[in-house]
C-alpha cells in the first residue's frame, strides 16, 4: 500500500480565470466566506501540530489560484522552514507569477506546475473566457521566469478538449524537445463544466500517445514519478511527457494524497466525499489538536476503500463541484 505523506492545500477557492472545463462565466458558486477561510495561522497550526506529527512531508498549494491569497509568500516561507517539509510545491494557471517567482522561489517554493492549455493566443483566451487583453504573454511571462529563476521540474499542465485544443498536442509536445520542461497531458474529466464535457466528450492518453509517436516516436520512462503522470519521452528530448489518465486508467491504487479545502475540510479523495472531516470547525470549537491527530489517522486507515470506485456510497454532488472548489 502507498503511504500517504502528500497534502494538497488549496489556499483559496477564487480565481481569476474562468476556464471552461472548471468555472465559466455565468457560473453560480458559492465561494467560501471569508471568515470561513482558514487563517493563516490556523492553517500553519494544522500543518504543524496534525499533518506533520501524522507523517506528510508534502505539500502542494493548489487554489483556485493560489496566488490571489494574500501574503502567499510569507506563508510559502512558514510551511517552507518546518524541518519535517520535504517537498513544497504550487499548481498555478501562471497569470501572476512572473513577478512573483523569485521571491516564491527564495521563500522555499521549489517545484511548481503551470497550466497552459494552448499556444495560440485566441484560442488561450478563449478556453480561460478571456474577453479583455490577452492574457497569454503573462501566463507564458510567467513560465518563462519559473523556468529562469530554477523551478524543477517545471511542469506544464494541458487539458485536453476535443475539437478546442486538441489540434495543438504536437506543439505542445514540441515544448519538451529543447528544453526541461514537463509537459502534461490531462484527460477532461466530468468535474466541473458537466455540459461541456457532455457536448465534447475527452480524448485518451492512449490516442495521444499514438499522434505523438507517430510523429517523433517516444519512448517511455522507467521513472514513474509518484504522482498520476505516466512518464514518456521524445527520444532525445530534454524534458518529458506525462500523460494523467484518470478517464481510461484507475490509478486510485497507487494514491499518495489527501486535500485540504480552504475552508478546512480534509477530504481523501478527488472524487470521493466519504468520510471528510471538517477541521476548521474542529479547531474553532476547542478540539485539541491531540483528538485531530487522532481522527485524521483514522481517516488515513480508511483512505483506501475511499476512491473513484466506491464514490457511490457517500457521494453527493462531487462531480458538480469545479476543481477550484476541491482544489484540484
Ligand atoms: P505532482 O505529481 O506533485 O507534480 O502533482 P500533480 O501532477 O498531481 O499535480 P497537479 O496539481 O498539476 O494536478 C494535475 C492533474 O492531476 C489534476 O488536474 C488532476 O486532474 C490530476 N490529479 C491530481 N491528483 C489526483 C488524484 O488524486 N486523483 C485524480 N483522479 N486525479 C488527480
Ligand atoms: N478535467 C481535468 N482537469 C481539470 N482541471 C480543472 N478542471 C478539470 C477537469 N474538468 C485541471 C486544471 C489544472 C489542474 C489542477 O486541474 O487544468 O491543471
Ligand atoms: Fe481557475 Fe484553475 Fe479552474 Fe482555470 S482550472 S478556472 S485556472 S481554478
Amino acid at each position: 500500500m502507498n503511504q500517504v505523506d502528500y497534502l494538497r492545500i488549496s489556499l483559496i477557492d477564487r480565481c481569476n480565470f474562468r476556464c471552461q472545463y472548471c468555472m465559466p462565466e455565468g457560473t453560480e458558486l458559492d465561494y467560501i466566506l471569508k471568515q470561513d477561510l482558514l487563517t493563516d495561522e490556523e492553517l500553519l497550526t494544522l500543518i504543524q501540530k496534525v499533518f506533520i506529527p501524522v507523517g506528510f512531508t508534502r505539500f502542494r498549494l493548489t487554489g483556485g489560484e493560489p496566488l490571489l491569497r494574500p501574503r502567499v509568500v510569507e506563508l510559502v516561507r512558514a510551511i517552507a522552514s518546518f524541518r519535517e517539509t520535504q517537498d513544497l510545491s504550487m499548481t498555478t494557471n501562471g497569470f501572476l507569477l512572473a513577478p512573483m517567482a523569485q521571491s516564491l522561489y527564495h521563500a522555499g517554493l521549489r517545484r511548481i506546475n503551470i497550466s497552459l492549455d494552448s499556444l495560440d493566443p485566441e484560442v488561450f483566451d478563449q478556453i480561460i473566457g478571456n474577453r479583455g487583453r490577452s492574457r497569454w504573454q503573462d501566463v507564458w511571462n510567467g513560465i518563462q521566469a519559473a523556468y529562469s529563476v530554477g523551478f524543477d521540474p517545471l511542469k506544464i499542465n494541458v487539458v485536453v478538449i476535443p475539437d478546442v485544443n486538441d489540434q495543438e498536442i504536437l506543439d505542445l509536445a514540441a515544448l519538451t524537445i529543447d528544453k526541461q520542461w514537463h509537459v502534461r497531458f490531462i484527460e477532461f474529466m466530468p468535474i466541473g463544466n458537466l455540459s461541456l464535457f457532455g457536448d465534447r466528450g475527452w480524448i485518451s492518453s492512449a490516442e495521444l500517445r499514438q499522434r505523438i509517436h507517430a510523429r517523433w516516436g517516444l519512448t517511455e520512462s522507467q521513472v514513474r514519478g509518484s504522482g498520476p503522470a505516466d512518464i514518456f519521452q521524445i527520444p532525445g528530448a530534454k524534458g518529458t511527457l506525462g500523460f494523467i489518465s484518470q478517464m481510461s486508467e484507475c490509478f486510485c491504487d497507487r494514491c499518495n494524497r489527501m486535500r485540504l479545502s480552504a475552508d478546512g475540510w480534509l477530504r481523501p479523495c478527488l472524487l470521493n466525499e466519504t468520510g471528510q472531516i471538517d477541521l476548521k470547525t474542529a479547531l474553532r470549537t476547542g478540539v485539541s489538536t491531540t483528538e485531530l491527530r487522532q481522527k485524521v489517522r483514522e481517516l488515513l486507515a480508511i483512505k483506501p476503500e475511499i476512491n473513484f470506485k466506491s464514490r457511490d456510497s457517500g457521494t453527493t454532488g462531487a462531480y458538480a463541484r469545479t476543481m477550484s472548489q476541491i482544489g484540484g
